[in-house]
C-alpha cells in the first residue's frame, strides 16, 4: 500500500517549521500516492487523506461523503456527529446548528434562509462600511514604531465587519473575539490532542448563546436590520428556525467569517513581502487586487482541511473506503497539485481565476465567499496605501499551533522602515 513507504499522515503534532510551510510535506504524501490512509490508533474508524485536486474535488462533490457519521456500522456509529465531546452539552448544541456540520434536507433549507444576507447585492451595499472599517483601523497605526499585523487589523477588521453583518453592536466586538477565539481553540489540533480547548469553549458557548438569545428577544421589539433581525423575522413566522438553529447559525458565522479572512490577509501580506515586485504591481495597478486575493487563497489555503464521513462503501484512490470511515480532503495540498496548477509553487498575481478550492467545493461551498473576496480586495488595498513601508523593515511571525485554521497568531511589523 502507497502509504507504507512514509510515517502515517496526522494533521496533529507538527513542528513549527512545517506549519508555517506544510507545502513541501504534503508534496511528500502526494507524490508516492493522490490518497493515504492513517489506521485508527485506538477502536475508531481509519482515517482516509486526500492529498490530489481530483481525490478532494471527488470526496466534496460525492454523495458518497457526507457530514453525519451516524450512517457507520457498528462500532464506528460511536463517534459523535460534531467533533465535540458530549459531556460539552451547550458547546454540542451549538456547533451542531452550523450550517457547516449539516446535510441536506435541513442544509440545503437553512442555507437557502442565510443565503439572501450574502447575495452579490448585499455585499456590493457593504463594501463602503468595509473600507470605513478597514480606513479606521488603519488610521490609529499613525505614529506607531510597531504593529501586530494580527491584532491591530487582520483580527478586528472581519469581527467588524461580521458585527455590521449580523446587526450587533460594534462596542460588542471586542468581547465577541474572546468568546470566538475560544470557541476556536476548541477545534484547533492542539485541542483535540488533549490541549484542554474544551471547558473554555464550553464556557464561551454558553455565554454567546446568552448574548445572542437576549440580542434575538430585543429584536423582536425594535428593528435594527442585520442578519440577526431576518432570522428573528424567519422564526416569528412560523419557519423551520428554532431558538437553538438561531444562536448557532449566529455563533457559527462569527467564527467562520473570523479567523478565516484574518488568516487570508495575514498571510497575503507575508507572501508579499517575500515578493515585492508583485506588491509593488498591486500598488501600481489595484485593479490586479482582486485576481490577486484568488491566488493567496490558492497558494496558502486559510482552511487547509475539511472532513467527511464515508456514508457508503466506496472507493478513493488506491482504497477501498469502508462505510462510517474518517475522510479528509486537504485543500492546502489540493491547490499546489501540479497537476492541476502550472508551477504550483509560485506566487502569480496574472494566473487565470482557475477553480482553487480555499473555499471548498461542492454544497458546503463557503457561503460568505462574496463577502470575504470583498473585504480582502478592500482590506489589502487600504493597507498598501496606509503603510507605505509594508515591504520593508524587519517582521516576526508565530503560527498558530492549527492545522485546519491556518495562520499566523502573531505578525509583528516594524513601521519605522524608511518609504
Ligand atoms: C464554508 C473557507 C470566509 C461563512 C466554508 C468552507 C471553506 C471556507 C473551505 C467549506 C467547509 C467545508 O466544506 O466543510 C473560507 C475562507 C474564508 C471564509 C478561506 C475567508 C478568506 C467566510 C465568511 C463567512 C463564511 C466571511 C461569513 C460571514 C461560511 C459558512 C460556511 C462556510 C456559513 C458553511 C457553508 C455550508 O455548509 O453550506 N468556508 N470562508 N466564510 N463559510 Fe467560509
Amino acid at each position: 500500500m502507497p502509504s507504507a513507504t512514509l510515517p502515517r499522515f496526522d494533521l496533529r503534532g507538527w513542528d513549527a517549521r512545517d506549519i508555517a510551510d506544510p507545502y513541501p510535506v504534503y508534496r511528500r504524501y502526494r507524490e508516492v500516492s493522490p490518497v493515504h490512509r492513517s489506521p485508527a490508533p485506538a477502536d475508531g474508524p481509519d482515517t482516509y487523506y486526500a492529498f490530489s485536486y481530483e481525490a478532494v474535488v471527488r470526496v466534496l462533490s460525492s454523495r458518497d461523503y457526507g457530514r453525519d457519521p451516524g450512517t457507520a456500522p457498528p462500532g464506528a456509529a460511536a463517534t459523535a456527529p460534531v467533533p465535540v465531546p458530549a459531556v460539552y452539552r451547550t458547546l454540542r448544541t451549538v456547533v451542531e446548528n452550523w450550517l457547516v456540520f449539516m446535510d441536506p434536507p435541513r442544509h440545503t433549507e437553512l442555507r437557502s434562509l442565510l443565503g439572501a444576507e450574502f447575495s452579490p447585492g448585499v455585499v456590493t451595499g457593504l463594501r463602503p462600511r468595509i473600507a470605513a472599517i478597514a480606513r479606521d483601523l488603519l488610521a490609529r497605526l499613525d505614529g506607531r514604531r510597531e504593529a501586530d499585523l494580527v491584532e491591530d487589523f487582520a483580527a478586528p477588521f472581519p469581527l467588524l465587519v461580521v458585527s455590521e453583518l449580523l446587526g450587533v453592536p460594534a462596542e460588542d466586538h471586542g468581547w465577541l473575539r474572546e468568546q470566538a477565539l475560544a470557541l476556536q481553540e476548541a477545534g484547533s489540533t492542539r485541542s483535540r490532542q488533549g490541549g484542554g480547548g474544551y471547558p473554555r469553549a464550553e464556557a464561551a458557548a454558553a455565554e454567546l448563546d446568552r448574548y445572542f438569545r437576549r440580542e434575538a428577544r430585543q429584536r423582536l421589539e425594535d428593528d435594527r436590520g442585520g442578519l440577526l433581525t431576518l432570522l428573528v423575522r424567519a422564526r416569528d413566522a412560523g419557519g423551520p428556525l428554532s431558538m437553538d438553529a438561531l444562536v448557532g447559525s449566529c455563533v457559527h458565522l462569527l467564527t467562520a467569517g473570523h479567523e478565516t479572512t484574518t488568516n487570508l490577509l495575514a498571510k497575503a501580506v507575508l507572501a508579499l513581502r517575500a515578493h515585492p515586485e508583485a506588491l509593488a504591481e498591486l500598488r501600481s495597478s489595484p485593479a490586479l487586487l482582486p485576481g490577486a486575493v484568488e491566488e493567496f487563497l490558492r497558494l496558502d489555503a486559510p482552511v487547509q482541511a475539511v472532513t467527511r464521513w464515508a456514508c457508503r462503501d466506496t472507493r478513493l484512490g488506491p482504497y477501498e473506503v469502508p462505510r462510517g470511515s474518517r475522510v479528509v480532503a486537504l485543500l492546502g495540498s489540493a491547490n499546489r497539485d501540479p497537476e492541476r496548477f502550472a508551477r504550483p509553487d509560485v506566487l502569480d498575481v496574472h494566473r487565470p481565476a482557475d477553480r482553487h478550492l480555499g473555499f471548498g467545493v461542492g454544497i458546503h461551498y463557503c457561503l460568505g465567499a462574496t463577502l470575504a473576496r470583498a473585504e480582502a480586495e478592500i482590506g489589502l488595498g487600504a493597507l498598501l496605501d496606509a503603510l507605505p513601508g509594508l515591504d520593508r523593515g524587519r517582521h516576526r511571525v508565530e503560527y498558530a499551533d492549527d492545522m485546519v485554521f491556518h495562520g499566523p497568531a502573531r505578525l509583528l511589523l516594524d513601521l519605522t522602515a524608511p518609504p
